[in-house]
């Protein structure tokens, strides 16, 4: 198989999602709770994931899938599609416009591409392994900053409020204490990995991800030479998990303070 092919596939599903997140962006949507009442999920987030697992089946029918609304059946395949069909939608729910799907590719293990659209901005993200990130078909790399002081960092909180989310707030204390420019929460972990791959900020962590929450924006980030690892800095695989993100250069600036 032509690894152009899983590009392919990848962007066409991708934006076949963007076109399914601009129909339903900004409507009256029923809104349902799927787990916790801050966990939400939308008719656009049902549509774009059918839609995408028929783009790449169409394409690929022996591959697996996993995906954050559907269960898939296992199949003999080294491939699986790990895909995030509306990343960020408690803010599309709220009509605010920050959200994107996210599709990646991992053989075996090792995730080999990763492609994040974010469809109001017509913003394409996209890596592959060993061949660099893009942005829109241009390169992209982290940004230059050495040191926490003078850094924007991002940061995410996952649907449960218990002691991770107290430990995050006094980690957010602790960073601005250091001087950091400051702390976002755009409310979409993919966009958010996105930021840190192409400069926009040095440095995002969460407490708790789910694989399609961050498969595809790992391997962009890594790929536009930055780091990803857990909290204690070890490498992280493809099940839920804490995740730090960096330019690498304040890496270990920013696993000091999250130990
Ligand atoms: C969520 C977003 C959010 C992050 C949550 C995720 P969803 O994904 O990425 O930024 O803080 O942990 O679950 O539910 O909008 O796909
Ligand atoms: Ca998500
Ligand atoms: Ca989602």
């Amino acid at each position: 198989m032509n690894s152009k092919e899983y590009l392919e596939a990848a962007v066409l599903a991708a934006k076949e999602a963007g076109k399914i997140h601009r129909k339903y962006f900004n409507q009256k949507l029923k809104i349902n709770i799927k787990g916790t009442p801050f966990d939400l999920v939308t008719v656009a987030d049902i549509e774009s994931e059918k839609k995408i697992v028929e783009v790449i089946r169409g394409y690929f029918p022996g591959h697996n899938f996993v995906g954050e609304e559907e269960q898939y059946d296992n199949t003999d395949s080294q491939y699986t599609w790990i895909i995030d069909p509306l990343d960020g939608t408690n803010n599309f729910a709220h009509s605010l416009p920050i959200f994107c799907v996210s599709i990646a590719l991992a053989k075996n293990d090792e995730l080999i591409l990763g492609v994040i659209y974010d469809a109001l901005r017509d913003e394409l993200f996209y890596a592959e392994k060993n061949k660099g990130a893009f942005l829109n078909e241009q390169k992209i790399t982290v940004s230059d900053i050495n040191k926490l002081a003078g850094s924007l960092l991002i940061t995410g909180f996952y649907y449960d409020r218990g002691k991770d989310m107290m430990e995050t707030l006094d980690k957010m204390k602790q960073f601005l204490q250091l001087n950091i420019t400051g702390i976002r929460r755009f409310g979409s972990a993919a966009l958010d990995l996105c930021y840190v791959a192409c400069g926009r900020a040095s440095g995002f962590w969460e407490y708790v991800l789910n694989p399609w929450d961050f498969s595809a924006g790992k391997i962009i980030v890594e790929e536009a030479g930055g780091e990803v690892s857990g909290r204690y800095g070890e490498n992280i695989s493809l099940q839920k998990s804490y995740i730090v993100a960096s330019n690498g250069k304040i890496h270990n600036a920013m696993l000091e303070v999250l130990k």
